[in-house]
């Protein structure tokens, strides 16, 4: 079967699709025959060799898949051959994949090819859970696949004030359509104006932010009085500061989340959800589609921030 294997750290080009032999499902697990892969930025950061948990080489990558089972294990009784299923692979950029049944999601029938990819979605989610009671809420890289559901999770789980940071126009556009109250670029030099003003200079009672550097130092600084900094990610590849003074005096609290935390059961229950408000037209999981072949191409999209939402690949 064909799959990625990494020989190399580097840019989109070490990418190379390869003959490797086709797994066999252990008793737990399912075999799924692979129909789409969603990219996740830390395939990203996998790739560059800077990812924080070491892949040495030659490295199979995760990846989050969707696909139909053609085999189960001894001991899975409730899936079988020909159902519809998504969920994270451990050699995830393969045309067939072995995962543990008890990790996979069962696709409804009628949901269109690569609408079952919602780990962002899942990321998005569990960091919402972070905070009670929010009504303002400021999402950096909202046009991400992160924060694209962010954005739109953060609106239908009753956010009033849902204020939208991108990098480019199109980006600040999308967020827009996806249920900012207001978006603005933080390319834009007069941003951190636009952004206090937007939350009528009181702050925010929850910042989701995957840049850190200036951007995340200067968004610590708009937490409303006891509200709550998530930082996720950090795009910029630099350090935050924080005035401990500042923080102590307005009570708030910086924390980090990753969805690796988030458990199977809140998991099953939020992926459902979200299908279900994708089936209701409450929810929006677009998608720039390319061709496996194409994988440089996909990955470039990401890395050179033109691409909006998520980006998967087909099979
Ligand atoms: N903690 C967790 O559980 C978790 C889970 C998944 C992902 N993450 C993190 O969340 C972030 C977004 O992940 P994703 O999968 O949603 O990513 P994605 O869809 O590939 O988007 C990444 C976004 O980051 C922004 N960005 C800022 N600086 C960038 C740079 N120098 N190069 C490229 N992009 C840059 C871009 O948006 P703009 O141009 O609009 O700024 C880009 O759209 C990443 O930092 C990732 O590591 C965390």
């Amino acid at each position: 079967m064909k799959a990625i294997i990494l020989n190399q750290y580097g840019g989109p080009e070490v990418l190379e699709w390869q003959e490797t032999a086709k797994p066999l499902p252990q008793a737990e697990e399912v075999l799924i025959k692979t129909t789409a892969i969603g990219i996740n930025y830390a395939s990203v950061l996998i790739r560059q060799g800077k990812y924080r948990a070491f892949y040495p080489l030659p490295a199979k990558m995760p990846a989050e898949i969707e696909g139909v089972i053609e085999a189960v294990g001894a001991n899975v009784k409730h899936l079988t051959a020909g159902q519809r299923v998504t969920g994270i692979a451990g050699n995830g950029y393969a045309a067939f994949v072995v995962i543990n049944a008890k990790d996979v999601f069962l696709i409804p029938p009628g949901l269109p090819p690569t609408q079952g990819l919602l780990s962002q979605g899942l990321t998005a989610r569990y960091l919402l859970e972070q905070a009670k009671d929010y009504q303002s809420v400021i999402i950096t890289a909202a046009a991400s696949g992160v924060g694209s559901f962010a954005v739109q999770l953060a609106r239908l789980k009753g956010g009033k004030n849902i204020i939208a940071l991108a990098g480019n126009k199109e980006k600040v556009i999308y967020a827009k359509s996806l249920g900012a109250t207001y978006a603005c670029s933080y390319f834009d030099a007069d941003w951190q104006e636009q952004i206090a003003k937007a939350t009528n200079h009181t702050g925010a009672d929850l910042i989701l932010d995957a840049i850190g550097g200036d951007t995340g130092t200067t968004l610590a600084a708009m937490i409303a009085p006891g509200g709550t900094m998530v930082a996720y990610g950090n795009m910029s590849e630099k350090s935050m500061t924080i005035d401990g003074n500042t923080l102590a005096l307005k009570a708030n609290r910086i924390t980090g989340a990753s969805i690796y935390h988030a458990t199977p059961e809140n998991k099953q229950q939020w992926w459902h959800e979200m299908v279900t408000w994708i089936q209701e037209g409450k929810l929006k999981s677009e998608a720039a589609v390319f061709p496996y072949t194409a994988v440089a191409a996909a990955f470039r999209s990401i890395e050179s921030r033109n691409a909006t939402g998520r980006v998967v690949l087909t099979l």
